[in-house]
Formats: structure tokens, C-alpha cells, sequence
């Protein structure tokens, strides 16, 4: 990111996450409520392990807001760990007799994970010393700290969602949604899809999972609505809007492929079927009939909807394990299984919004530059201005 930095700290079963947002300008009212929905949104979601039971994710605001406003210092946000209790002997960091600390040692690495490279990179013997960090828990900061990106494209009008757009073979073959479909898509459903007739067989599929040891993945489908053109810009490779997007819902845990508007389809077809015609209304604004392009084109926004869709793949923790090596042994031996979910395909879909609320974020302030709200304020009203008054 050029005009945000966002790093974030801390394991999956030790005391707490901690989210750092560095770039914000100062004078953005906070509504808390939106923290608080979007932290809900994030644990929700039919096939999660036992985890999500256990934590009820709060934010502690540390740094950088008073009185309800943001002071352009860095946002600095504390996510609790209830789980920690349970995990005090093994994770505390000042306990250093080893019986107690390698109580839970991980010594099967699991293939998909990160326990082997990571074991390998960083010398660990006790592949918890990865999987602690590898964990998608580290989201729970990442959605903390989207949700003030959220903040200040909502004052700008712009909105997020997402949706459930297949999930393993079931709509495998939907084409990318439109704004509309995912006004359409009920948050408090099992597993947010974007077509509820799919819901119920959706829902067996995971129970028929769960009962065979097995996981699954998916693809979730994020949208920005309202987006402004002229955010990213075509001069710089790292300056496209299209490849920091990829970018960013590429580092969700377990994604591995990422498709702006109908990149796939319009691969496999013919110039004419895969592009967006320019027209222009009476009142003298530019309109694309279709959006093919997913509201991208030369890495700058065109002013449609972006549209990206997050392939996920199945959780690599099966219970019925995989085949894999024992550290100890140096023998074949089954994978190890800790708690873990069937799948987490809707809580990615929140999680890609956070990592696109920041992405737009980050351009927007790029774009308007200023410290202060009412710089940007003032900066948006004349960028708009001069837009329409164009060519
Ligand atoms: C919301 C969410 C929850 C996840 N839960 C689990 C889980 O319970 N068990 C697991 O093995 N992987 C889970 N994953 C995936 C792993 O975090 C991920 O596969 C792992 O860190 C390796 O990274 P990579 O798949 O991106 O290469 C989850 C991912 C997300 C987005």
C-alpha cells in the first residue's frame, strides 16, 4: 500500500492480535458500530471448528482515535484472545521449561500449511512455532483494521460486499454477480451464497464433509459499489489498481486465485464478447452497458462496480489426515489434526472486503492526497468537478 501501511502482530492462541494502521487522515468520525458488525461478520459462517464458539472478538481501540475521531497518529487495535487461557502453559512468553511449552508440539506437518516451508525456512522443530503465526485467526486484525478503511470510503458513498458465488462443485459454473445479486445475499445464512436455492444442498455438503474427515473450499465474490474512476493509475506496474487488488485478497489465507470481473470466461472467448463498449447519456456522463472488465481497465478504476472473485481452496487440516513425513522419525506418517473447520469460505468472503476496503482506501487518499478530513473533503468535491467538466 503507498499512502496506508497495516501491519499486524501476534499468534493464533496467545494473548491477543494487535493491528497497526498507519496513513489515516485525522478528523474521521469512528462509528463503532461498523467495527463491531464487521468483527461479527468475520466468526460467522456454517462449517467453522469449535474455535468460533470460544471467542467472541471485541476490539480495544489503543492508539490513534479520541473522543470518536481518528488524529491522523497511527490507529493502533487489540483483539483478545479468550482462547488464551486455555493455552497459557504452551504460549506464554516467559515460560521456558520445555515439557510445558512443547505440550501441543506439532511434529507432522500438515501438506497445504505452512508447517513444513515454514519449519524448513525458520529452523522450528516444533512446527507450532509456525502454524501459531500461519493461522487465519491473524484476520480477526486484518477485519479490525479494514473496517476504518470501510469508514472513510462510506463517507464517499462507496459500499462493500460479498457473497458466496460457488461453493466446492455446487454453482461451480456461475458467472461474476452483480451489484444487485449481492444485495440479494442474506448475511445471517448458513453460508452467504449469492444463490439461496443452493443453501440447502450447501449445507449437506459440509455436514457430508464433516462426517468424512474431509474439507472444502470455494469462491467468494467481493464487489465495491459507487467507486469513483481514476483510482491506481496505468504508469507503474505497482501502481495498477487490478494488481494490488489481486495482491491483497491473494494474501487471504488459503485463496490461490484471484479473477477481476470476468477475467476467466473472457480468456476463453472472443475481443467482442469480452470487453465493456463506451456510450454516453444524455445528461453527459460516460456509461458501459456491461462490466466485464470488473470496473479495472489499464489499472485505473473506470467508475463501475469492481468485481473480484477469491478462489479458496479446502482447509488443509482433514481430520482423516493426509500422508506426510514425522519430523521425529524421519517416517511416513498421517498428518496431525487440531480442531480445525470445514471450510471458511464466508468468512473469507469478509475478510477479502477488509483487504479491498483497504486496497480503495489507500488509492482514494493516494488520489485526494491531505492530512485532514476536510482537505479530502475539499479535494474530493473539486476531483469530482473537474471529471465532470471533462473533455
Ligand atoms: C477464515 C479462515 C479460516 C481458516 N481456518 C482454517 C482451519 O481451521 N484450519 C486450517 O488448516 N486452515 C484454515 N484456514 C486456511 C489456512 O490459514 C491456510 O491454508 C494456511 O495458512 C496456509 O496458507 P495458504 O493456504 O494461503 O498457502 C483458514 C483460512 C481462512 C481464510
Amino acid at each position: 500500500m503507498r499512502r496506508l501501511r497495516l501491519t499486524t502482530g501476534g499468534e493464533s492462541h496467545g494473548p491477543g492480535l494487535t493491528a497497526i494502521l498507519q496513513g489515516m487522515p485525522a478528523g474521521m468520525p469512528v462509528d463503532f458500530a461498523v467495527l463491531e458488525r464487521e468483527m461479527a461478520r468475520r466468526m460467522h459462517g456454517y462449517g467453522r471448528g469449535n474455535r468460533m464458539k470460544i471467542e467472541n472478538d471485541s476490539v480495544d481501540i489503543r492508539g490513534g482515535v479520541r473522543g470518536a475521531e481518528t488524529l491522523g497518529s497511527p490507529i493502533v487495535l487489540w483483539v483478545e484472545n479468550r482462547d488464551y487461557k486455555n493455552w497459557q502453559p504452551m504460549m506464554d512468553p516467559r515460560e521456558t521449561v520445555p515439557h510445558r511449552v512443547e505440550q501441543r508440539r506439532v511434529h507432522l506437518p500438515r501438506p497445504g500449511h505452512a508447517d513444513l516451508p515454514g519449519g524448513l525456512k525458520y529452523l522450528r522443530k516444533d512446527l507450532r512455532d509456525i502454524l501459531e503465526r500461519a493461522s487465519a485467526r491473524e484476520t480477526a486484525a486484518r477485519v479490525a483494521a479494514g473496517s476504518f478503511a470501510r469508514m472513510l470510503l462510506s463517507r464517499f458513498g462507496i459500499d462493500i460486499k460479498s457473497g458466496v458465488r460457488f461453493f466446492g462443485p455446487l454453482g461451480a459454473e456461475a458467472p461474476p454477480p452483480a451489484w444487485k445479486d449481492l444485495l440479494q445475499v442474506d448475511d445471517s445464512s448458513p453460508l452467504r451464497a449469492i444463490d439461496r436455492a443452493l443453501e440447502p444442498e450447501m449445507v449437506r455438503l459440509v455436514d457430508q464433509a464433516k462426517q468424512d474427515g474431509e474439507t472444502l473450499g470455494g469462491g467468494v465474490t467481493v464487489i465495491a459499489h459507487n467507486i469513483p474512476p481514476g483510482l491506481g493509475s496505468h504508469v507503474q506496474w505497482d501502481e495498477k489498481l487490478d494488481g494490488r487488488l489481486a495482491q491483497a485478497v491473494m494474501s487471504v489465507p488459503a485463496v490461490k486465485a484471484v479473477e477481476i470481473g470476468a477475467g476467466i470466461s473472457a480468456s476463453q472467448g472472443f475481443g467482442s464478447a469480452a470487453h465493456d463498449i463506451i456510450e454516453r447519456t444524455d445528461k453527459g456522463s460516460w456509461r458501459r452497458p456491461t462490466n466485464r472488465a470488473g470496473g479495472t481497465e489499464g489499472g485505473i478504476t473506470n467508475g463501475e462496480d469492481v468485481v473480484i472473485t477469491a478462489f479458496k481452496k479446502p482447509i488443509s487440516t482433514l481430520r482423516k489426515g493426509l500422508p506426510s513425513v514425522d519430523l521425529d522419525t524421519l517416517e511416513a506418517q498421517t498428518s496431525q489434526y487440531e480442531r480445525s473447520d470445514v471450510t471458511a469460505l464466508p468468512a473469507a468472503g469478509v475478510i477479502a472486503e477488509s483487504m479491498v476496503a483497504l486496497v480503495l482506501a489507500d488509492a482514494l487518499l493516494e488520489k485526494l492526497g491531505g492530512d485532514s478530513m476536510a482537505e479530502i473533503d475539499a479535494h474530493w468535491e473539486s476531483s469530482r468537478r473537474l471529471q465532470k467538466e471533462w473533455p
